[in-house]
Formats: structure tokens, sequence, C-alpha cells
């Protein structure tokens, strides 16, 4: 069958990707879906058994650093949209270990636009390279209501913000330099189903559930902007086909939590959940050393999706967490399959001795 469009979706198989696989593979039918993922220990084929026969969606493992692959890939397919996911994603991990961060997400990133370049060769006609990317690149903000907007200077603190902002550059250089249709945008913190519970939420939910300590970084004063994460797949699909090509939009819930605060409202609804008493599992909070270099605050002002796209997050907070807990509660096989092997080595490793 010939498609309207061929779009490849990198990292398809992690926890934002997943999603946005899924609403793209529903949602066209008539675009060929190509899902390119490395399935490091953060990539997880489970996260899309209910789409993979679909005859619009095709799975390839490989590595975007490999830049042979990449221009294999293109021609194999014929892309003519590109939406950018993968990435090594944890701060945890990037304090450990910002070699790997630099490898995947700057010369990954590079590698990939240089692929569309040779490939689409000048024709960019009809084309997209859409690079998602994360308000962290801003840096940190102090309480005092500020927000990061889309013209904020950059000032990334960790391996894993350095190594993004310097992927949103590079493309941003394909843009201004050899005309590459380029879009970026980016998004503050995502919660929901599928996400790797090394995370604030998948882990605290994880914990309650077996009893074990929640560790709370520094005083669990740090505030971050929380969005449902199919509410960032809606802006993807958005921005992909509306965005103006060369612009940066930012996405976000208008939707800031001290971490103690939100911790406090996750005990609360994981409790009630669970069938515990109310107060159960408050003693499990635990406080331990502060992250290195910890980011006090990220707040984004997403008014400008609003205003020229007619974005806005769809679910209250409220609701948004509650579904995640009963989703994670009622998945304890996928929690299982994914806190074993690799991940379970890396647990132990790193927080067991917090
Ligand atoms: P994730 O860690 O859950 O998934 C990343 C995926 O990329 C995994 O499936 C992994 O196997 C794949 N991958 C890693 N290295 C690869 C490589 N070299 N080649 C091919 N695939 C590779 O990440 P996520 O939370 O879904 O984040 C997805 C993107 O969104 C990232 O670029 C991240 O920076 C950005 N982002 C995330 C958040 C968030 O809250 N999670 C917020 C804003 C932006
Ligand atoms: P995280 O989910 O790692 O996202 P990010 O660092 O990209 O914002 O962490 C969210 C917040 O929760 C962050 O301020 C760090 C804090 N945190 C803890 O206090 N304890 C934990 O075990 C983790 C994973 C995070």
């Amino acid at each position: 069958m010939d498609y309207k469009r061929n779009i490849l979706i990198t990292g398809g198989a992690g926890f934002i990707g997943s999603h946005v696989v899924r609403l793209f593979v529903n949602k066209y039918p008539d675009y060929r879906i190509v899902n390119l993922d490395k399935l490091t220990y953060a990539g997880n084929l489970k996260n899309l058994t209910d789409i993979e026969k679909k005859p619009n969606y095709s799975f390839v493992k490989g590595d975007i650093c490999e830049l042979d692959d990449m221009i294999a890939l293109f021609e194999q397919y014929n892309i003519d949209g590109v939406i950018h996911l993968a990435a090594e994603s944890h701060v945890d991990r990037s304090i450990k270990d910002p070699f790997t961060f630099a490898h995947t997400n700057v010369m990954g990133t590079l590698s990939l636009l240089q692929a569309a370049k040779i490939k689409w060769d000048g024709n960019f006609n009809g084309k997209r390279f859409y690079h998602i990317s994360t308000d962290e690149v801003y840096g940190a903000l102090q309480f005092d209501g500020s927000m990061f907007t889309e013209v904020t200077k950059y000032d990334p603190h960790s391996p894993y913000s350095a190594s993004k902002a310097s992927s949103d550059h590079f493309v941003r250089s394909y843009h201004d330099t050899y005309g590459l249709p380029t879009v970026v945008s980016n998004c503050s913190n995502n919660y929901g189903p599928y996400q790797f519970p090394e995370k604030l939420i998948p882990l605290f939910i994880n914990n309650i559930r077996h009893g074990k300590p929640l560790p709370v970084y520094g005083k669990g004063e740090n505030v971050r902007d929380w969005l449902y994460v199919e509410d960032h797949a809606r802006a993807i699909d958005l921005i992909f086909h509306e965005g103006k090509t060369g612009e940066t939009y930012n996405i976000g819930g208008f939707n800031e939590w001290k971490n103690i605060d939100l911790i406090k409202v996750m005990i609360k609804t994981a409790d009630k959940v669970l069938g515990n008493p109310e107060g159960a599992s408050d003693s499990l909070i635990t406080y331990v050393t502060d992250r290195a270099g910890h980011d006090l605050r990220y707040a984004i002002d997403a008014s400008k999706l609003n205003r020229e796209l007619g974005w806005k997050p769809s679910l209250q907070f409220e609701e948004g967490i509650e579904k995640t807990i009963r989703w994670y509660l009622d998945n304890q096989e996928w929690m299982d399959e994914v806190t074993s092997g690799e991940y379970q080595r890396y647990y132990e490793n790193t927080y067991s001795n917090r």
C-alpha cells in the first residue's frame, strides 16, 4: 500500500514514545509509522502490544548513533517525517554516566539530522524533522512566580539537560545552516502509564505497594510542573502537523507541585486504592541526601502553544494522578517485568545504600 506519509518515530518503545506511536498508528491509518528503538533498559515492546499487529506499524531495532543504519532506514521506508524521542532520559543516571548521555543524546541526534539532510538532499517539500526536548534545558527558577518561555536563555545544569540542550542547538543549526525543516518542543515532567519505575511517580507507587521506603531528595521542596503523558502526545501530534518550521514550542501542565506535597497526594491516593487505612504509608517517607546540582524549580509557560495552535492540557491533575496510580497497581506484571534484570541490578547498585 502507498502511504500518505512515512514517519519515523525514534524511542517509540519508551514511555512517551509508546504513547505517541499508539496515537499516530490509531489516528492515521493512512500513515506508515516506523518505530526505531535500541531497546535499552528503558525500552519495552510490551508497551505496544495493543497496536503491534496493525498494518501501518513497523518496529525496527536499531541505534540512532549509527549513521549508515539511519541512512539505510530513511531509504528503505522513504521517510518524510521524523519525530525524535530516543534518548537517555534519567537525570540520576546522567550524574553517574555522562558519556552515555552525550553519545546518545548529542551524537545520536546529530546522526539522525545528518541522515535526513543526506536523504532529503535539499528537497524539503512536505518534510519535517521534529525534535522532542525538555524544559530542563532552561535551568532552574527561584520561588518567584517566573516561568520559562521560548526565549528563556538556555542554562542547563545536569549532564542530562546539558546533553539535551546541545542536541536542541544542533537541531537549530541544521535549520539555520542547511534549511532542514525542523521544529522543537520543550516539555515539563510527564506522568502516566508505562513510565520506567526509576522516575519519581512510578518508583514511589511501586514502593508504596511493597511497603518500601520512599527516598525524598533533600527536603522535598523542589518544584516540578507535571503533565499527563497523553496530553503531551496530543501536543506532539498538533506541533508535528501545524507547528511552524524553525520554531520552538513550550509544553506544560500549568500544574506546579512541591515534591513533598505531590508525594503526600500519591500516598493518600495509593492507600485509598489499596484499601489501606488513611496514613498507613506515611511513615515510608525517608529523607535522603539531595541529588547533586538538583534544580530548585521548573515552571513552563505554554501559552504560545495555546495561542497559536489552540492546545491546552485536558486532564485535571487529581484525576490524572488517580488514574495513573490505579494503572500501576492494576499492572503489577508490567512492573515486575521492568523491575527485573538490568534495572534491578542498577537499582541495587545505585540506590540501595542511599
Ligand atoms: P524513556 O527513557 O522512557 O525512553 C527512551 C527510549 O529511547 C527507550 O525506548 C530507549 O530504548 C530508546 N533509546 C535510547 N537510546 C537509544 C538509541 N541510541 N537508539 C535508539 N533508541 C534509543 O524516555 P521518555 O521519558 O519517554 O522521554 C522521551 C523523550 O522525551 C526524551 O527525548 C526526553 O528527553 C524527552 N522528555 C521527557 C520528559 C519526561 O518527563 N519523561 C519530559 C520532557 C521531554
Ligand atoms: P524525576 O522523576 O527523576 O524527574 P526530573 O529529575 O527529570 O525532574 O524527579 C522528579 C523530582 O523528584 C525531582 O525533583 C527529583 C525528585 N526525586 C526524589 O525526591 N526522589 C526520587 O527517588 C526520585 C527518582 C526523584
